[in-house]
């Protein structure tokens, strides 16, 4: 049980913190080119970011340009599927993939982060290529969370055909692994096929 005074002491500890927070966090996005193959993408991000407050999802990883060169080079795996990405970032991986899936829900679990993917998806919403009518949505996924999935998985009761993520951390795929053992995953460097 907290009491009244510990409560308010909590409170106002959560409102330096939130004070902290947008006296630091660097929101000057660039719209910036990225190449992969014959696709040209354009998106807001950072070049650097702090990790103080987990916002390494504000720029692209070196494991996104990797995972996009990958698929951009064997997009037949993507065609007409439905896709979850984890830890999207500013959401590179899964704009790439909207040009080919018929779906794609973005996930992240830092609020800023999924401030700026929003912003990315918002760009691509109507975008062109072969799939200019692919559905594009953003949800807060924090790994390991259960509400947040059943959240997701409530909306997207069909499941997905591919679950992926760049540069994301490995440690956290036997849960995945677990939660859909009909999917295919791809990670940075293994693909999965189950
Ligand atoms: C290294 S960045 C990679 C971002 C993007 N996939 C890329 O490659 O450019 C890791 C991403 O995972 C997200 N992340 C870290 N821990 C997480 C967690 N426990 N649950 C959900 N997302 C998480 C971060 O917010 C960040 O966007």
């Amino acid at each position: 049980m907290v009491s009244e005074s510990d409560r308010e002491a909590i409170e106002e500890e959560e409102e330096d913190i939130v004070c902290l927070e947008s006296f630091f966090i660097n929101d000057d996005y660039q719209l910036t080119k990225f190449t992969f193959g014959s696709h040209v993408l354009e998106l807001y991000c950072l070049q650097s970011a702090s990790t103080d407050f987990d916002l390494t999802g504000q720029l692209v990883w070196p494991g996104a340009m990797l995972m996009n060169g990958y698929l951009s080079e064997n997009a037949d795996i993507l065609q007409g599927c439905s896709v979850l990405e984890l830890g999207s970032g500013v959401g590179i991986t899964g704009v790439l993939c909207s040009k080919f899936c018929r779906k794609v829900i973005f996930t992240d679990h830092n609020d800023e982060v999924l401030k700026i993917l929003k912003k990315n998806i918002e760009l691509h919403g109507h975008s062109s290529g072969p799939n200019p009518s692919a559905e594009l949505e953003a949800a807060k996924l924090e790994w390991g969370n259960s509400d947040h999935l059943g959240e997701i998985l409530q909306k997207h009761n069909d499941g997905f055909d591919l679950i992926l993520g760049a540069d994301i951390y490995i440690l956290m795929f036997d849960n995945i692994f677990f939660i859909y053992p009909h999917s295919t995953m791809i990670d940075l460097t293994f693909i999965y096929t189950v």
